[in-house]
């Protein structure tokens, strides 16, 4: 079985969220894999009505660590089980490039599993960390850092080279076979086990080679904005 979430990152009114995640859920086949929708804040509600019934999961792309407070503009774990999430993205690259830090990762992780969510949490090399051949290294400290001397009822690893994100710039497998390896070594040197998954201009075209490589399951972000480029990635992976 593998795992095709959607990140819908910061797209969608209401209007638009309940239309693909209805042409999504009528569209897609008898699927084996796990299909997650990472809708807005504001569409979640929305959308885990639209699912209902359906074998697709809602995701959120965030979380705050803290259960409640005066945390203005901050969303809790368990306002997301609320909301109907199951999945919550946890240090995607573009929240660390707004500041998010290891050790607000490391909270936001711990805080989403205690609540039951499984959390997907993000790691990835930059350009820069790829060309000075420290991006194993790079990634390895990562998941040192956030998940060292935990443990997890359930939990995800997407592997997303910030290069490969957005850009149509697709890992080839002389990057993410020896990456998929550091980080399986990395995690059971921790003791920990998690099925890990790809992410980074995943398309219709290239989504079976990634698994093909070993992992468990893709991240979509631009082609998971349609519902026809989003069904024909399920369809490639069945
Ligand atoms: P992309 O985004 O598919 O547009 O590269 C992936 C992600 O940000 O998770």
């Amino acid at each position: 079985m593998s795992y095709i979430i959607g990140n819908w990152k910061m797209h969608f009114t209401l209007a638009e969220s309940t239309r693909l995640a209805a042409d999504i859920s009528d569209g897609i086949p008898e699927s084996k894999s796990s299909i997650v929708l990472c809708p807005p804040f504001t569409s979640l509600y929305a959308v885990r009505d639209v699912l209902e019934g359906s074998s697709i999961s809602l995701g959120a792309q965030d979380v705050f660590y803290e259960p409640e407070g005066a945390f203005t503009g901050e969303v809790s774990a368990g306002m997301l089980v609320d909301a109907g999430c199951k999945y919550v993205i946890i240090g995607h690259s573009e929240r660390r490039h707004l500041g998010e830090n290891n050790e607000e990762i490391r909270k936001k992780l711990l805080s989403a599993s205690e609540s039951g969510l499984t959390p997907v949490l993000c790691v990835g090399e930059s350009l820069a960390d790829r060309k000075a051949g420290t991006g194993e290294e790079y990634v390895k400290s990562q998941l040192r850092t956030v998940l060292k001397g935990s443990s997890f009822k359930n939990l995800l690893i997407a592997y997303e080279p910030i290069w490969a994100i957005g850009t149509g710039e697709e890992a080839d497998n002389e990057v993410v076979v020896p990456m998929l390896d550091a980080i399986k070594k990395t995690l059971s040197e921790i003791q920990l086990n998690a099925p890990i998954l790809y992410g980074g201009s995943v398309s219709a075209e290239n989504a079976s080679g990634f698994v093909k490589s070993g992992f468990e399951g893709i991240l979509v972000g631009t082609n998971s904005w349609k519902s026809e480029s989003f069904i024909d990635i399920i369809k490639a992976l069945e």
